[in-house]
């Protein structure tokens, strides 16, 4: 497969920027695709833009933005050096939580990213990423720092979940975890990456061959672990 160009993600963020799928077109500002390098081996998925996001178009520029950067310096990298995305590339109003709709409506943006970008490893930042991504409604505080092998778009990349940075500003505890799971990012890049292996188990009826989902394609999503099963301790699959 072709690494992913620079053109490829600018014409997928104008398709983004474009987009009235969902509601949320209507009060945001500006659409928030999503920035970074596009050949990174390292992607983080948020939530939603929030205010300070919507106003400049760029995700994770508020407070939350700036201990991301503290905890990627952490481990010697800069935000130009990853990419940053989010679920939701419109800002709910008054930061309310994600609508499945929304969600739905959205999903196959953050598919074809990750489609383009086939990054080593994809860190989803809370709860609505992560059972997005995972297909599993466990929430983040059991899943949390836990990688999962999974593919999605053909690409097979470790699945990573950690506290959201919002969250973990406010409370000391949580930002202590998010600290230690985020330090365990550099072995898990060095991890020989994951293969979207043929005999992995799907999650719906989707065809493994089809290329990466348009708006309207339903998620497919392919782990090793079956869904339903606790998510896979990184002793199994060898790491840590
Ligand atoms: N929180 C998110 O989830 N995403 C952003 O872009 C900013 C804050």
């Amino acid at each position: 497969m072709a690494p992913a160009t620079d053109h490829d993600l600018a014409a997928l963020c104008a398709e983004i920027e474009a987009c009235t799928l969902c509601e949320l077109h209507a009060t945001r500002t500006r659409a928030v695709p999503g920035e970074g390098d596009p050949s990174s081996d390292l992607m983080f998925v948020g939530e939603a833009p929030g205010y300070h996001e919507d106003q400049q178009g760029r995700p994770f520029v508020g407070q939350a933005g700036k201990l991301l950067e503290q905890l990627l310096a952490a481990i010697g990298l800069t935000r130009d050096q990853v990419f940053i995305a989010n679920v939701l590339k419109s800002r709910p109003p008054n930061n309310r939580d994600p609508r499945p709709e929304e969600i739905a409506a959205c999903q196959p943006y953050l598919w074809r990213q990750i489609g383009l970008i086939r990054p080593k490893v994809v860190c989803t930042l809370g709860n609505h990423a992560t059972r997005l991504l995972t297909g599993n409604p466990a929430g983040i505080t059991r899943v949390h720092g836990r990688p999962q092998a999974t593919a999605i778009s053909g690409h097979g990349f470790f699945l990573y979940p950690i506290f959201h940075p919002a969250a973990a500003l406010y409370t000391p505890a949580m930002l202590t975890t998010l600290k230690e799971d985020f330090l365990r990012l550099p072995e898990l890049l060095a991890h020989a990456q994951p293969q979207a292996g043929a005999t992995a188990p799907r999650t719906d009826d989707a065809p493994s061959a089809a290329p990466g989902p348009t708006a309207g394609d339903s998620p497919a999503v392919a782990r090793v672990a079956a869904p339903e099963a606790p998510p896979a301790k990184p002793e199994q699959l060898g790491l840590f």
